[in-house]
């Protein structure tokens, strides 16, 4: 009996994708299977980026395979495509940026630049092209904590060339005004000061951009979230009552403009005393996780309140980039690779593939 590409086929159907918890077949991801004679090579798709996933992906694949009767070599090459998926209706994407995800919390303070910028290293670590937006016009912070400075440069006539930090492509308020003199923003000048970085500010080629968000639920906010294209939002909190009533509005807010909401992460959860290991929780447990069941929204994860969390950030670099494969880096990882995912679930956007139709009477 020969072996067929349908023997394949079934026993891709066991490979489960730890990560989407979905086997190879239903999310379409094992592509190009060729037989030849008792040989099989096909690629595998991640729609995620995955760099650390690859090596375990391959043998659980290869493994499966192996178990067909009379399987000889098999080859195996797992890649990751990253795509653009739609954002809220009636606005547009950006030429050079596949998802926008926002940052957000109902109130400053929680956390919500460190996480971002955490969390868009892991993604780079994973192999993806990142970019971060400093929006909150209140207390750009962004360049403090990749440690970048300068001013960006203009190569192409009314763009801004972002500048690098760690790997990741950063635009910031921060670099265009003088930091120690912080500007009186009315809403509108606000609003547009911030689409004009986003727009103008010459991306190259990235798969996310990571929005920090100002904090809260105001009219400057809900504008940003009615103009930027967004794929889908997180709302960073801590745990205390007080947060999470704010962050409750940061969730109506995404829901009212129709943004998808990713998820909710917990920031400075639980203090670990250093001398003696022993835990508590000093703003309160369990806060995210039940307001998560009550929205039906996604718990992405929690942070403890650390001190090289706060250490790193604030000597301008971030946990993920100091001590990448340290514990709390894991858990931003973690975070990262469920928000990738969600959006990799997410609809395509369609928009760049359709030609425009004009209909006119003759
Ligand atoms: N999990 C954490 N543990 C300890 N310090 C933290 C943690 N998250 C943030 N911080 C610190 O708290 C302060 C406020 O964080 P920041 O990200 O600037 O908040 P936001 O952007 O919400 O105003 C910063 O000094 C930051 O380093
Ligand atoms: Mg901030
Ligand atoms: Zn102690």
């Amino acid at each position: 009996m020969s072996l067929t590409v349908e023997n394949v086929q079934n026993a891709l159907k066991s490979v489960i994708d730890p990560n989407t918890g979905k086997d190879l077949i239903s999310t379409k991801s094992a592509k190009n299977i060729k037989v030849d004679g008792s040989d099989v090579s096909l690629d595998v798709v991640l729609g995620y980026p995955a760099k650390s996933q690859i090596d375990l992906i391959r043998k659980l694949v290869i493994d499966a395979l192996k178990q067909i009767p009379g399987m000889g070599n098999v080859s195996a090459n797992v890649t990751m495509v990253i795509v653009a998926h739609s954002v809220q209706r009636g606005v547009k994407l950006l030429p050079n940026v596949k998802n926008i995800i926002a940052v957000s919390s109902g109130k400053g303070g929680v956390g919500k630049s460190t996480t971002a910028v955490n969390l868009a290293l892991a993604l780079a670590a994973e192999g993806a092209q990142v970019g971060i937006l400093d929006a909150d016009i209140y207390g750009p912070s962004q360049p403090t904590m990749l440690g970048v400075r300068g001013r960006p440069e203009t190569i192409v006539e009314n763009t801004l060339e972002p500048l690098k930090g760690h790997g990741l492509q950063v635009m910031s308020i921060g670099f265009l005004i003088d930091e120690d003199n912080p500007m009186v923003w009315r809403g509108p000048m606000a609003t547009s000061a911030m689409e004009q970085l986003l727009q103008q500010t010459n991306w190259q080629n990235l798969d996310y951009l990571i929005v920090d968000m100002p904090p809260g639920t105001g009219d400057i906010q809900l504008t940003l979230s009615q103009k930027v294209p967004v794929t889908g939002a997180i709302v960073v909190t801590t745990p205390q009552d007080i947060a999470l009533i704010d962050a409750k509005k940061g969730l109506k807010m995404f829901e009212k403009v129709g943004i998808p909401i990713l998820g909710i992460v917990e920031n400075m959860s639980i203090y670990v005393c250093p001398n003696c290991n022993h835990q508590e929780h000093i703003f309160g447990q369990g806060g995210g996780q039940k307001m998560c069941e009550q929205y039906g929204v996604n718990f992405l994860g929690s942070l403890p309140l650390n001190l090289s969390i706060r250490q790193d950030a604030d000597s301008g670099k971030p946990t993920v980039a100091a001590d990448p494969d340290g514990a709390i880096s894991a858990i931003y990882k973690t975070i990262a690779r469920k928000i990738a995912i969600q959006v990799a679930d997410m609809s395509k956007d369609m928009t760049s593939k359709f030609p425009s139709i004009v209909v006119t009477n003759q």
